[in-house]
């Protein structure tokens, strides 16, 4: 039996990750790894799904997103980076399972949904359509308890749930079926009002960013639209700088609750100490990201050592579940 229990989650590789990806399920993901063994996919064959045109952005992503991971705070010394294109079992089981899956749970699955129309597709490629069958084997290949992830992701779990769960009665196997763990936050929305932040909405603050760049954002955030002048009360259940102070800043809320509503803060302030709160989370991410860009090889050497790792496991769980296949001879 293993000691601890699981976790696995993980980035698509196609870019660096933000503060929606912080909120969502970095932060989690620092919180558990001592109790969970945990393995973070760099998810570099689901990346290709979206991004099959741009193979350079792919191979620097997977160095981004591992330092992104290793910036907020997660031990190289405990936890297992895994780069999912070297792992042969997760493609294995994907065709396995991909067997057992109907096209239409696919097709009306709400995030495949919401995806494709982000992207402007109409005729979907198979890959793009089966990716949440290839998830499953993520999670799976290592007998994964436990997912921390974004709301987004919930229709995904929930589909590896079904999945495992009939791919274990028909074998006989002895799949985990994982769980998903949501943040308290849920979606982080756009500082510039849109219900989400997002490399594609132009309203992501990186967790990479500068300081400079930081402040662009906040000081053109969309406040109470309707408080044209300081002096005028401000009302935070409308502004989205109150939202963000409610998730990075919950301590001071209340008081910035009443001198908002009572006009004594003023939005351009409120913006101020927001950044500073902003920041004040950035910097040691900045720092920490710093030393691992000056120390490429040893981001590069976690990589192949996480996914040698990975493999072992994964090859000898593939081999029982191909025994309760009968397919070997
Ligand atoms: N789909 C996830 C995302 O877009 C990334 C991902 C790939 C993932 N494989 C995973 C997350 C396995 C959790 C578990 O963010």
């Amino acid at each position: 039996m293993r000691s601890r229990r699981r976790i696995l989650t993980g980035d698509r590789t196609t870019g660096k990750l933000h503060l929606g990806h912080y909120v969502g399920s970095l932060k989690s993901r620092v919180e558990l790894q001592d109790e969970y063994e945990t393995f973070i996919l760099l998810a570099d064959v689901q990346a290709l799904t979206t991004h099959f045109e741009e193979p350079e952005l792919i191979n620097s992503s997977i160095l981004d997103v591992t330092m992104d991971n290793l910036s907020v705070g997660l031990d190289p010394e405990k936890v297992t980076f895994v780069q999912q294109s070297q792992i042969t079992s997760i493609a294995e089981l994907t065709v396995f399972y991909s067997m057992i899956v109907s096209v239409n749970q696919l097709r009306h699955n709400p995030t495949i949904k919401t995806e494709a129309a982000n992207y402007g597709y109409e005729d979907l490629s198979y890959g793009f359509l089966g990716y949440p069958v290839s998830q499953t084997a993520d999670i799976s290949f290592i007998n994964a308890d436990l997912v921390p992830v974004g709301e987004d992701q919930v229709p995904h779990i929930e589909l590896s749930r079904k999945i495992i769960r009939k791919f274990n009665k028909l074998y006989g196997t002895n799949i985990t079926v994982p769980r998903a763990k949501l943040s308290e936050v849920g979606r982080l929305a756009g500082l510039d009002g849109n219900a989400k932040m997002g490399k594609s909405m132009g309203n992501a603050i990186y967790l990479s960013d500068s300081p400079e760049v930081v402040w662009q954002h906040v000081r053109k955030a969309v406040t109470d639209t309707s408080r044209v002048h300081a002096h005028m009360e401000g009302h935070p259940e409308v502004c989205n700088v109150y939202k963000y102070h409610q998730v990075f800043n919950p301590g001071e809320t209340d008081e910035i609750h009443k001198e908002c509503t009572s006009a004594a803060l003023s939005c351009f302030a409120c913006k101020q100490r927001l950044n500073e709160v902003l920041n004040n989370l950035l910097e040691p991410m900045r720092e920490r990201r710093a030393y691992y860009e000056n120390n490429i090889d040893i981001v590069k050497d976690l990589i192949h050592e996480g996914s040698k790792k990975a493999n072992a496991i994964g090859n000898e769980n593939l081999e029982r579940i191909k025994e309760k296949m009968h397919i070997l001879i």
